[in-house]
C-alpha cells in the first residue's frame, strides 16, 4: 500500500492551479445515465471516486471513454438497473444513481451504502423526495429497491434535521426532471454543484429552475438528450490549497480559483488573520505573519464546508490562543482529532465541537488517514510540523485529491510517496 512520507518544515510560496470538482462530477455522470445520447464532460477530475464511478455506470451497460480532463459517457444502450454492492460501498456518491435510474427505467435496486468514517450517513431524504414522486420503494437485502413505473411531478420538501441534502437534492432533481408534470423542490441544498448538475440537466433538455435559493421548479419532460458540459473548479480542493499555504506561513497564488463559491471560507481566512486577494478566478494567500485564533462552526453552503473542518483543524492547532471548531454538518466527524494529538496538537473534542488550544509546533509522528478531507487535513499538519511523518492509508486522500502531493510539492514541500514497504529506504 501506498504511504506519503513528509519532511516538514517548508514554507509554500508560488503559483498552482486548480481542478475540476469532484462534487459536481459525480452526480453528473451518474445523471448521465439518464440521457438517451452522448454526453462530454470537460475539465473532469482524474481521481479514484471518478474511476469508481465510471465502473459503476460501466456495469449498468454505459459505455465510458477517457482522454486527459475529458469524459465521454454513453448510455443510450445501457440497461442495468442493479447498482453492486461492491461498488457502492466503495464510495457513498454511488447512490446518485437512484434518481437517474429510476426515472429512465421505472425501476432501480441500488445497494444501500451504509455508515461510513465521518458518521452516521442517513438516505432517508432520498428516499422521501423519490416517494413523493410516485415511487414505491422499500428496502431488502441491503439494496434500496424503488418502482415507479412512469414518475408524476409533485411537492416535494427536502430539508431534513442538519439541512439540505446535496446527493438528495441531485437525486430528486434528476428525477423529477423526467416526471411526467411540474415539480416543485423546497429546502434544496445550496451547494454550487447543485447548479453544475442543473445546467447539465438543462443543456440535455430538462427545464429546471431556482425559483428562489431553496426552491426548484421543475418541468418535466419525455426525455434528456446528449450535450456537454464543464465541470465547475473544485472549491474544497482551493481551501485546502489556501489552507495549507496559511498553515506554512507562505504567499500562494490559486489559478483557476472559484473565488465566488469560497465567501464563508476566506472571510473565515481573514478573521484568522490571512491576507487575501482576489480577483475573477485567482486568489493570492499572503500568510508571512502571526495568525489569530477564531471559532469556527461548518454549515450547508453558503457557509463553511465541513470538508474543510479538518483542514482547518489543523491551522487553528498551530495558532495561538483557543479556538473552538464545531460541525453541524457532520457531528461525528472527528476522527483526526485523535491523530493531531499524536503530533503534539492540545484538542479536546466535546459533542460536535473540538476546543482547540494553538501550541507552537507540531511535531511530525507516524500517522493514519482515516477519511478523505480527515488525510487532507492530517497532510496539511504535517507540511507545518517539525520533523517526518508518515501519512498511511492515503487511499482516502486519493478518492478526492489528484496527487495533492505534487501540487504541494511545486509550492516547495517536501513529500514524497512510497510502499510502505519502502519506507526504510526514504
Ligand atoms: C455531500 C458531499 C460531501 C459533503 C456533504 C456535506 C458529494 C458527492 N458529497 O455529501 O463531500 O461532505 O455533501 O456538504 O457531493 N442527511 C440526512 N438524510 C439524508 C441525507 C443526508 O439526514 O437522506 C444529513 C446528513 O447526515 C448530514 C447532512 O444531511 O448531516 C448533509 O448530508 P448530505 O448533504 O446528504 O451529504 P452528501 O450529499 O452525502
Amino acid at each position: 500500500m501506498e504511504m506519503l512520507v513528509v519532511n516538514g518544515g517548508s514554507t509554500l510560496n508560488g503559483r498552482i492551479e486548480v481542478g475540476g470538482s469532484k462534487n459536481a462530477t459525480l452526480p453528473v455522470m451518474a445523471a448521465a445515465l439518464a440521457v438517451d445520447g452522448p454526453v462530454l464532460l470537460r475539465n473532469v477530475p482524474n481521481l479514484v471516486d471518478v474511476h469508481t464511478m465510471s465502473q459503476l455506470l460501466q456495469s449498468l451497460g454505459a459505455d465510458i471513454r477517457r482522454q486527459d480532463d475529458r469524459l465521454e459517457i454513453d448510455a443510450q444502450d445501457a440497461d442495468g438497473i442493479v447498482a453492486d454492492y461492491d461498488l457502492v460501498r466503495r464510495m457513498r456518491a454511488s447512490i446518485c444513481v437512484l434518481g437517474p435510474l429510476l426515472a429512465r427505467y421505472g425501476s432501480a435496486r441500488v445497494s444501500l451504502p451504509g455508515g461510513c468514517n465521518i458518521g452516521h450517513r442517513p438516505i432517508d431524504l432520498h428516499l422521501r423526495g423519490l416517494t413523493a414522486l410516485g415511487a414505491n420503494i422499500r428496502i431488502s437485502g441491503g439494496y434500496v429497491v424503488a418502482e415507479a413505473g412512469q414518475l408524476r411531478g409533485a411537492e416535494v420538501q427536502l430539508d431534513g434535521r442538519h439541512g439540505s441534502s446535496v446527493t438528495a437534492t441531485c437525486n430528486v432533481m434528476t428525477a423529477a426532471a423526467l416526471a411526467n408534470g411540474d415539480s416543485i423542490l423546497r429546502g434544496v441544498a445550496l451547494e454550487p454543484e447543485i447548479d453544475c448538475l442543473a445546467d447539465f440537466l438543462n443543456a440535455c433538455g430538462a427545464d429546471i429552475h431556482r425559483a428562489d435559493a431553496s426552491t426548484l421548479v421543475i418541468r418535466g419532460v419525455k426525455q434528456l438528450h446528449g450535450s456537454t458540459a464543464e465541470m465547475i473548479p473544485d472549491r474544497i480542493e482551493t481551501a485546502t490549497l489556501a489552507i495549507a499555504a496559511a498553515l506554512t506561513q507562505g504567499t500562494v497564488q490559486i489559478d483557476n480559483a472559484p473565488v465566488q463559491h469560497l465567501d464563508a471560507v476566506l472571510a473565515a481566512l481573514s478573521r484568522i488573520g490571512v491576507n487575501l486577494q482576489q480577483q475573477k478566478t485567482t486568489l493570492t494567500i499572503d500568510a508571512r505573519h502571526s495568525l489569530t485564533a477564531t471559532d469556527l462552526t461548518t454549515a450547508p453552503y453558503p457557509g463553511i464546508p465541513t470538508d474543510t473542518q479538518a483542514q482547518f483543524m489543523s491551522l487553528l492547532a498551530t495558532v495561538q490562543g483557543t479556538s473552538v471548531v464545531t460541525d453541524r454538518v457532520f457531528p461525528d466527524r472527528f476522527m483526526h482529532v485523535s491523530e493531531l494529538v499524536r503530533m503534539g496538537a492540545d484538542i479536546c473534542r466535546t459533542g460536535d465541537a473540538a476546543v482547540v488550544r494553538g501550541v507552537p509546533h507540531l511535531s511530525g509522528a507516524p500517522l493514519m488517514a482515516c477519511d478523505l478531507r480527515a488525510s487532507a487535513g492530517l497532510l496539511l499538519a504535517a507540511l507545518a510540523a517539525d520533523g517526518q511523518s508518515q501519512i498511511r492509508r492515503i487511499y482516502h486522500l486519493d478518492r478526492g485529491y489528484v496527487r495533492l502531493e505534487e501540487k504541494l510539492n511545486r509550492l516547495g514541500a517536501n513529500i514524497t510517496r512510497c510502499e510502505e514497504s519502502a519506507l526504510s529506504t526514504v
